[in-house]
């Protein structure tokens, strides 16, 4: 008996010491960590994830856009067939006011084989064999007798590929749609709208799309570079920028109404990166995409100022911000509280009643919201803020809203914003940093110190300023920093996203792209193996460098998914020796010792390139653990093994 109740007081501390580590080695981080930063730069959206292959498509192209650009850039007038006649560029009776031009052509004598226009796309469209083209144009005839046409399209030697026909059927504009059938496959074809008989006609939105776009979406997305970011797995995206939100000044800002409703009634503007962005992949199709990852929408809209480098003043010290006259600002944060009844208000409600229109009864769930994007922190700013801020935070006391503390990890910028943050307690703030891999590797304690009574950090930019694999191994030393904050640190994204080769104006980027094909990055890699790894509880001292002289060269985390109760361990060597770790997991009871080990490593300057996508990449093999093992980390490298929980 007497033994017994000493086994059992025995029993008892032992479990007490068991929760006492329990309670103490480990803290509830966030769940949303990685996500994605969706901005239109390098041509990301038209000419890239948008799958629209008519460049120009609206004739809304302007020298404002880019120099030289017109109405009529990326068309050319043909008349193959010795027909004759004229086109001109007029904006009196539009489809709709939004958007003003559309071309006129009066063919006079249509000649052998018609005359009309030709789109070369985005540098070629890329059409595929025993594939379906959904072609469909605005036309408004304005002769007296219907004009017949040919829709053709040919390949760069001149074969025809594919073909339909129409003719004009009405005196106002009306919308003709048709499947185009593809007979040999071309990455540079030409699409040919060619008037075959005599008249007058006015055409606008000119458009192809692939029948498969990502999801089968109309006015969809390119399959394979959608899908290469939903292979991410984000918890959330960010979007539509960046520097695009709040816009190349007042009249270039973003303004989320101008983007929802039909694509010939939306609002085409200059990009700030230097080109036109159609808003075809506007805030409609930015939701849907989330909800077809499995990602929280994260929308930004500009805090009322416009960007501070406006008119490129950054070569003169930004002085370019201005920011929206009083009297609009009560219109201006209507516009807010609008995008939230958009995006989650019931199908009754004025803006529920416009997404429902656009096919989509059921809330988006909007839990995120950011308002401005690494603003200079000025009067004018703090005033507009905070004039948005407590108007939405009054309101919508559900949504989180983010704040912003400048473009750069210190500095005025980011000292006067996160005063703003504490004064006005806002939930979370935005930083942005761009910085060399070293920096990152320096700075894994930064969070360590942040208190933790003041607002939660949403990591909203941040690259190391290259796409060798020794930039990606730096950044996910980093991310184990992150993950080991992750009770403040609550959302990170890589950035920028995507970019096009040949029109690229920001480098690095994660996923580079032509029209055919992508490769993705060791940066994506690192993204990738944290996204898919991630968990809601963070433990420390399980991980411990065998030798006692470990640097930051050496990283480490470890967590557990609540959902899998799989228990995931990162480890990082940056160095170019060899590192020896022990790992301790005999708190965690119910582990198999079943797990997969994925390794990203190689050497420190290799880079994957269209040439050669695959140089580095991660290598997932089976993988045996004990409760306490030993693993050495192979130089420049990181590992994550995911030990599975017995079911
Ligand atoms: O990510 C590219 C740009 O970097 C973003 O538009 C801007 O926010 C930052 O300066």
């Amino acid at each position: 008996m007497k033994i017994k109740s000493s086994f059992l007081l025995l029993l008892i501390g032992i479990t007490l010491q068991a929760q006492q580590k329990n309670a103490t080695n480990s803290k509830s981080i966030s769940p949303d960590l990685i996500g994605i930063f969706f901005e239109d730069i390098n041509y990301a959206a038209d000419g890239g994830l948008y799958a629209e292959q008519v460049q120009n498509r609206s004739f809304e192209y302007a020298p404002s856009d880019k120099s030289g650009w017109n109405s009529l850039t990326a068309w050319d007038y043909i008349a193959w067939g010795f027909g004759y006649g004229t086109v001109s560029v007029e904006t009196s009776s539009p489809i709709h006011p939004n958007n003003p031009h559309y071309a006129v052509l009066n063919i006079e004598d249509a000649g052998r084989e018609g005359i009309g226009l030709k789109n070369s796309g985005f540098d070629g469209m890329v059409v595929k064999a025993g594939e379906k083209y959904n072609f469909s144009v605005f036309l408004r005839q304005l002769s007296e007798s219907a004009v017949p046409f040919a829709v053709k399209l040919y390949n760069r030697k001149g074969k025809l590929i594919g073909e339909t026909t129409l003719s004009t059927q009405s005196k106002d504009w009306k919308k003709y749609n048709a499947t185009i059938n593809i007979t040999q496959s071309s990455d540079t074809a030409d699409l040919v709208f060619l008037a075959t008989g005599k008249g007058k006609v006015a055409i606008d939105m000119v458009s192809l799309f692939p029948e498969k776009t990502f999801k089968n979406r109309p006015n969809g997305l390119r399959a394979d570079l959608a899908q290469t970011v939903a292979d991410l797995q984000p918890k959330f995206m960010r979007f539509p920028g960046g520097c695009l939100v709040h816009g190349d000044g007042l009249g270039n800002m973003y303004r989320w109404k101008n983007t929802i409703g039909p694509v010939e009634q939306r609002i085409a503007q200059k990009n700030i990166w230097g080109y036109h962005q159609t808003a075809g992949l506007g805030y409609f199709e930015y939701f849907q995409f989330c909800e077809d990852m499995g990602a929280k929408p994260l929308p930004v809209v500009a805090a009322a100022v416009s960007c501070q480098n406006s008119g490129g003043t950054w070569r003169i010290g930004g002085t370019g911000q201005k920011g929206i006259p009083q009297t609009e600002m009560p219109e201006y944060i209507q516009e807010v509280l609008d995008l939230i009844e958009w995006a989650n208000g019931p199908a009754t409600s004025t803006w529920g009643a416009k997404r429902t229109e656009a096919g989509h009864p059921k809330p988006f769930n909007l839990e995120y919201i950011g308002i401005g994007n690494e603003d200079k922190i000025t009067p004018e700013f703090e005033t507009r803020f905070k004039q948005i801020y407590d108007v939405v935070k009054a309101k919508h006391p559900e949504i989180t809203i983010i704040g912003t503390v400048g473009p750069a990890p210190q500095g005025e910028d980011y000292e006067l914003g996160w005063k703003i943050a504490r004064e006005l307690q806002i939930p979370m703030v935005d930083e942005h940093y761009y910085e060399k891999p070293e920096w990152f590797i320096a700075n894994q304690k930064r969070y360590d110190s942040y208190n933790r009574a003041d607002s939660k950090v949403y990591l909203g930019e941040y690259a190391s300023r290259g796409n060798s694999l020794f930039n990606a191994i730096a950044e996910a030393a980093y991310m184990t920093s992150l993950e080991r904050n992750g009770d403040i640190v609550w959302l990170t994204s890589y950035a920028p996203l995507l970019a096009k080769a040949g029109h690229t104006q920001w480098n690095p980027d994660m996923i580079y792209f032509n029209n055919t094909t992508l490769f993705r990055t060791p940066n994506y890699y690192v993204q990738q193996l944290f996204s898919v790894n991630q968990g809601d509880t963070y433990f420390q001292d399980i991980i411990a460098p065998a030798q006692s002289k470990a640097d930051s060269t050496l990283a480490f985390s470890c967590v557990q998914d609540s959902k899998t109760k799989d228990v995931i361990i990162k480890l990082v060597n940056c160095s170019k020796k060899e590192h020896k770790l022990k790992v301790d997991l005999s708190q965690f009871k119910n582990l198999s010792s079943k797990a997969t080990l994925a390794l990203l490593t190689g050497s420190a300057e290799n880079k994957n390139s269209f040439e050669e996508p695959n140089k580095i990449m991660p290598k997932t093999t089976d993988f045996k653990v004990s409760p306490k093992f030993g693993y050495s980390t192979q130089p420049m490298s990181l590992t994550v093994i995911r030990i599975k929980s017995k079911k």
